[in-house]
């Protein structure tokens, strides 16, 4: 593929309102400053419990720390057009990937994996749900979403990304 044409990822947890929107900031702030433009970014939950509310409160204060805005993005459900608007389609956890798994179409385009294949060195293979614990739990969703953005965006920059 050339660089020229685009690359469009979509990242997907289960209520879109704590990982995937932190996800979706930490890659498209690491994508602007890698100058790669050619590259979309969008975020869905595979349950539709949040639909179009901003995301967490604690998820956003915490991005917000690391200089990453997430306010302006809103929650949405995945649904089947996903499948074929989407290159990769990224889940965070094993669960989500099943889900995602079971939800696509015949005809899917989408290569569908999960997000933290990209990182390097962890290991860990899930980004853990946040939603009922403290703190700490954001924080750390940071740090693997982070580690995972840095290697999606050496494998989108060799064409490596399949
Ligand atoms: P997320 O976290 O999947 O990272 O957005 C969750 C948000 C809400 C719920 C579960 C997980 N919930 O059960 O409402």
């Amino acid at each position: 593929m050339s660089r020229n044409e685009s690359v469009r990822v979509l990242l997907v947890c289960l209520g879109n309102i704590c990982r995937s929107p932190t996800a979706h900031g930490v890659l498209e702030h690491r994508l602007q400053a890698a100058g790669l433009h050619w590259v979309t970014v969008d975020s869905a939950g595979t349950a539709a419990y949040h639909q179009g509310k901003g995301p967490d409160a604690r998820a956003t204060a915490a991005a917000a720390r690391r200089g990453v805005a997430l306010a302006h993005l809103r929650a949405r459900q995945v649904v089947a057009a996903d499948f074929n608007t989407f290159d990769l389609i990224l889940a965070m956890d094993a669960q989500n990937l099943a889900d995602l798994r079971e939800m696509a179409p015949l005809d899917a385009r989408a290569s569908v994996r999960l997000f933290l294949d990209f990182a390097q060195d962890l290991a860990v293979d899930e980004v853990p749900d946040p939603y009922y614990g403290g703190a700490y739990g954001f924080e750390q969703v940071l740090d693997l979403v982070e580690a995972a953005a840095d290697g999606l965006v050496e494998r989108l920059r060799s064409g490596d990304w399949r």
